[in-house]
Parts: C-alpha cells; sequence; structure tokens
C-alpha cells in the first residue's frame, strides 16, 4: 500500500550506573585498549538492584506517551530476551505504570536480539489494518554473561520506545525485508541460567553469514541497491561488530571496502552503544537514535537496518527519513540519561552482578536506589511490585 507506516516517536533509556573498562581490565588483567579499540566499548551500563527490563522500558515510554497521548495506542509489544517472568509479559507492568487504556493488547515477544525488529514488522502490520491506532514497542534487555568469561566485557542494558503509526514523524519503513534463519547454537540462555551462553567466535561468525542471507533475499525482492543508503544500522553486541558487518556486506556486493566508507556509513550509529553496551534487542534502534541524534540533515535519504538475533533470526530492511525529523528529535535526554549514570567500582559492580532474589517466596523489599523515574520496590509473595518514584 501506499499509506507510509514508520517510527513517529524514539526515546530511550538506561540504567542508574556505568562500568567503566579501566576497573574490568585492572581486575583481570586485560590491556584496556583491547576493550576500547579491540571491540571498540568505552563503558557498560550496570542496572541497581531496583532496576531492570520493565523500569527501563516504562522511563523510555514515558516521554513518549507524555507527547502523543495513550488515546490512540491499542497495542504494547515488548520485544525481550531477559524477561523476568515465564507466563506475564513484562509490558503489562509498563502498561500500569503509564496508565495506559485498559481496552489494548500487550504482548512480549522472544528471538535473541532480533524480536524487536520482529515487533517494529508487527506493529507495522496492525496499523496497516487499522491507520488511526498507533502500537507501543518497547525493546529492552539487561546483557549479562558470567563473571570472568569473554562475553564479560560485552555486556550492558537499555530500553527503547517507539510509537508506530501511519505518516510517521521521524522515519518510514519501506515494505521490502530481506530475512535469514539458521539453527545454529552461537549464543542462548537455558531456562534454569539467569547468564547467557556463547561460542564468541562462531557467533561473530553466524552474524556475517546472516548478514549475507538477510541482504541476498532483500535484493532478491527488489530491495534497494546498497549504493542508495547514506547509513546503515546494525545490531551492536560491541560497536566493532557493526564494522565488521558492514565489511562483509561491502565485499559481498563486490565494493572495496575503504575504512573509511564503512565510517561514514555506520559511525554515527555507535555513538550511543559504545557507553552503554550490548543492549540486545534495544541495541540496533540505540543505534538509529544515535544516527538521527548526531548526523547532519538526513532529510529523505535511506537508512539500511540489519537486525540480527543469534540462534538466529536476520532481517534486513530499509527505512527513508522524514522531512521536519529534527524537531521531534530526543538528542538532549538520550545524552542525559547516558551522562547522569554514577561510575561504580568493580566491587560494586561484582555486588550487582551476583545479587538475586531468593526463591523462597517470601517478603523482599528492594532497597531504593535508582534516581529514574520507575522502581522494582521487590518481590513480595514470589510478585514483582514496581513503583513510580
Ligand atoms: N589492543 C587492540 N585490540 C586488541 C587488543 C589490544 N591490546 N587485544 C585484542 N584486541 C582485539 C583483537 O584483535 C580482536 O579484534 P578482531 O576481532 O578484529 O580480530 C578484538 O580485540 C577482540 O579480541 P578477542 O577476539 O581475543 O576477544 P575475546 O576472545 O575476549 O572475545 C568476543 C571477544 C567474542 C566479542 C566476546 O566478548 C564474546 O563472546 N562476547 C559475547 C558474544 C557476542 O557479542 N557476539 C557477537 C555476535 S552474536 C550477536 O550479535 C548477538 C548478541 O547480541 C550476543
Amino acid at each position: 500500500g501506499n499509506l507510509p507506516i514508520g517510527i513517529h516517536d524514539l526515546s530511550l533509556a538506561t540504567t542508574q550506573y556505568v562500568l567503566m573498562y579501566e576497573a574490568l581490565a585492572a581486575q583481570n588483567g586485560t590491556s584496556v585498549a583491547k576493550y576500547h579499540w579491540g571491540i571498540g566499548q568505552r563503558s557498560m551500563s550496570v542496572p541497581a538492584a531496583d532496576e531492570d527490563i520493565v523500569t527501563m522500558a516504562a522511563q523510555a515510554a514515558a516521554p513518549v506517551v507524555a507527547r502523543h497521548g495513550a488515546d490512540r495506542i491499542r497495542t504494547v509489544v515488548f520485544a525481550t530476551e531477559t524477561s523476568v517472568d515465564q507466563s506475564k509479559a513484562a509490558g503489562i507492568y509498563v502498561h500500569s505504570l503509564l496508565g495506559l487504556p485498559s481496552a489494548a493488547r500487550v504482548v512480549e515477544l522472544k528471538q535473541a536480539c532480533y524480536s524487536g525488529t520482529a515487533a517494529l514488522q508487527f506493529a507495522i502490520g496492525l496499523v496497516h489494518r487499522d491507520p488511526s491506532q498507533q502500537v507501543l514497542v518497547i525493546a529492552s534487555d539487561v546483557s549479562r554473561y558470567e563473571l570472568g568469561t569473554a562475553g564479560e566485557a560485552t555486556q550492558g542494558a537499555a530500553a527503547v520506545a517507539m510509537l508506530v503509526g501511519a505518516d510517521p514523524a521521524l522515519v518510514r519503513i519501506e515494505e521490502q525485508s530481506g530475512m535469514f534463519t539458521a539453527d545454529i547454537m552461537d549464543f542462548w540462555r537455558p531456562n534454569y541460567l539467569t547468564t547467557a551462553l556463547v561460542d564468541g567466535r562462531e557467533s561473530i561468525s553466524a552474524y556475517l553469514q546472516a548478514v549475507e542471507g538477510a541482504w541476498k533475499d532483500y535484493t532478491e525482492r527488489g530491495g534497494r541497491a546498497l549504493d542508495e543508503f547514506s547509513a546503515f544500522c546494525y545490531h551492536q553486541p560491541f560497536t566493532k561488530m557493526a564494522y565488521k558487518a558492514h565489511r562483509q556486506l561491502l565485499q559481498h556486493c563486490g565494493h572495496a571496502a575503504a575504512e573509511a566508507e564503512i565510517t561514514r556509513a555506520i559511525g554515527h550509529t555507535t555513538a550511543y552503544n559504545a557507553e552503554i553496551g550490548n543492549s540486545y534487542t534495544a541495541s540496533m534502534y540505540v543505534g538509529l537514535a544515535a544516527l538521527l541524534d548526531h548526523a547532519d540533515d538526513l532529510t529523505g535519504q535511506a537508512i539500511g537496518f540489519l537486525s540480527y538475533g543469534s540462534g538466529s533470526v536476520a532481517e534486513f530492511f530499509a527505512g527513508t527519513v522524514v522531512p521536519g525529523y529534527r524537531a521531534q528529535l530526543r538528542s538532549e535526554a538520550h545524552r542525559e540519561a547516558i551522562g547522569r549514570r554514577k561510575e561504580i567500582d568493580y566491587a560494586k559492580y561484582r555486588e550487582l552482578h551476583e545479587w538475586s532474589f531468593p526463591a523462597d517466596g517470601g517478603e523482599h523489599p528492594v532497597p531504593r536506589e535508582t534516581a529514574g523515574p520507575y522502581r522494582l520496590a521487590g518481590l513480595f509473595g514470589h510478585k514483582r511490585v514496581y513503583a513510580a518514584r
């Protein structure tokens, strides 16, 4: 159809705390240059004990609801791979915290880091069916690996909230998509573990293979040519991965992969992820926020998106930036969310990493730590209780 549908508003939130790589490097004897240059990261967001995917999601979505109202929101789709319950959708807590209308559906989606994109595509389908409605898409994750593993350096946490509707004010999402699925154990988390398992090298090559697969399907379906795009947003488990992925795509297409060209295509998309770390489902959309907030005027230009979720599913799609988008951006709030995090030392990071609720059904209030607008007040009789500050 000709109805433009896409991202009408975009807002991100992250955590109370930040761990600098100097602290991790001093602990494990690694050269900090490996983190800064080898994986392209400056710091990692760390949630306080009273923060989780729900509090970050509510914090990201609140300004969106404040700006546009909730009257037209008929659906909330919450994408995450670090869910807090096996049954109840985390989005229902957010629905409650934000006072969204009861005449709405709320659901949670999972497929590793890919499900934020599934949520966006499902939202577009719903708006296509009824263009008067808006869909609140939330992607929120806390990336956690076991202490002392290679994955530990690629942790992080953030949430992105997007309002999806007709005649979007930011980015119109185009219809063609390229998809790729392969059954592979590159990264996964069994139900009995709180940290992810990963085969690091395997995960990088699986990602690169998925880039080629999704792009191949995209071009076979009549998508745009590579040189029509002015920028590319990749899933960023660490920002160097976006460079590897774009280099792979250029080579696959027979282009010379000049480093300056790669930096021009993806440099701006890494600005926030380098500070936040891996935010799984949110990561690619944190990249989009950074691009829109930092690039010179992108009006009318095409952006390529490559969403990857281990296991694995990938999708390549395109968006075009809408005239007037700059007046809608939340650049200052985004910089503030990242800038106000409090630096913690290794001991505090470790204490937070090792902490978990006892599974005894008792009363477990959580001391107030976050300066954010929403907090996890505790676990009482196996029930999570959230509160607005
Ligand atoms: N100075 C500069 N660079 C250095 C350095 C130094 N002193 N020491 C090492 N490096 C470089 C290395 O050369 C390497 O660069 P290249 O990849 O370009 O060769 C880079 O730093 C990393 O070094 P290693 O490969 O030795 O690092 P590692 O064994 O510690 O593993 C990792 C790195 C695989 C990313 C690991 O952190 C990990 O397993 N992370 C989790 C998995 C992951 O993020 N995978 C990404 C794809 S899967 C995905 O995208 C889904 C998802 O979200 C998880």
